[in-house]
């Protein structure tokens, strides 16, 4: 239990690290709390700076959650527990410790966490969210969509991390409800026209 809880605070910890700040920090752009949709994630960090920062955001909130979970995996902490550490990650990156507790929707996080589930599950993940995105362009929509099927996707995969994974995709879909309300009223900017500031 001892080891359970230390991993669920290092979780908690590396999801803590806010990479869109950093890293728009690093590449002198605008601070994506305050800037764009005002979400410290890679779209809103595309949005401000283009790909190659968007990219480093990327990777770096995936292995926040890749990391934690597949070390205690390694380790030997069992399945319900390796649920809590994901939950902990993404949690850090929804209220991360060092940015005042102001951070972003967790969807790279949850993915990265998922991924230790299976490489089969990343990819369906990564087609869903692709195809979903080349029809409608909404980066929000196409996360909203393959977050509300991942719990589908690992039952048939792996169904003993079902609840874990649909606790992540409520905790997502609820941090996109300024999103949601964007999408409604038809006002939500696509990833390909980088439109300034939303209201
Ligand atoms: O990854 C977050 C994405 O789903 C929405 O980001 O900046 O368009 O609110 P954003």
């Amino acid at each position: 239990i001892a080891t359970i809880i230390l991993m669920v605070s290092v979780a908690y910890l590396c999801g803590s690290l806010s990479s869109a700040v950093v890293i728009s920090r690093l590449y002198r752009l605008p601070d994506p709390r305050q800037a764009g949709s005002q979400n410290p994630g890679a779209t809103n960090v595309y949005r401000l700076g283009g790909r190659i920062p968007a990219v480093l955001v990327l990777v770096m909130d995936i292995l926040k959650g890749t990391l934690p979970v597949y070390v205690s995996y390694w380790i030997g902490i069992d399945a319900v527990a390796l649920g809590v550490i994901a939950i902990a990650a993404c949690l850090g990156h929804i209220f991360p410790l060092y940015f005042g507790f102001k951070g972003g929707k967790a969807v790279a996080t949850a993915f990265g966490a998922m991924l230790p589930i299976g490489l089969e599950l990343g990819a369906l993940l990564i087609f869903t969210w692709g195809v979903a995105l080349f029809i409608w362009g909404y980066s929000s929509l196409a996360a909203i969509i393959t977050v509300a099927l991942a719990p589908l996707y690992v039952w048939f995969i792996k169904p003993l991390y079902t609840l874990p994974v649909a606790m992540l995709s409520i905790l997502i879909i609820a941090r996109h409800r300024a999103n949601i309300v964007r999408l409604l009223k038809g006002e939500e900017s696509k990833v390909w026209n980088k439109q300034g500031k939303l209201k």
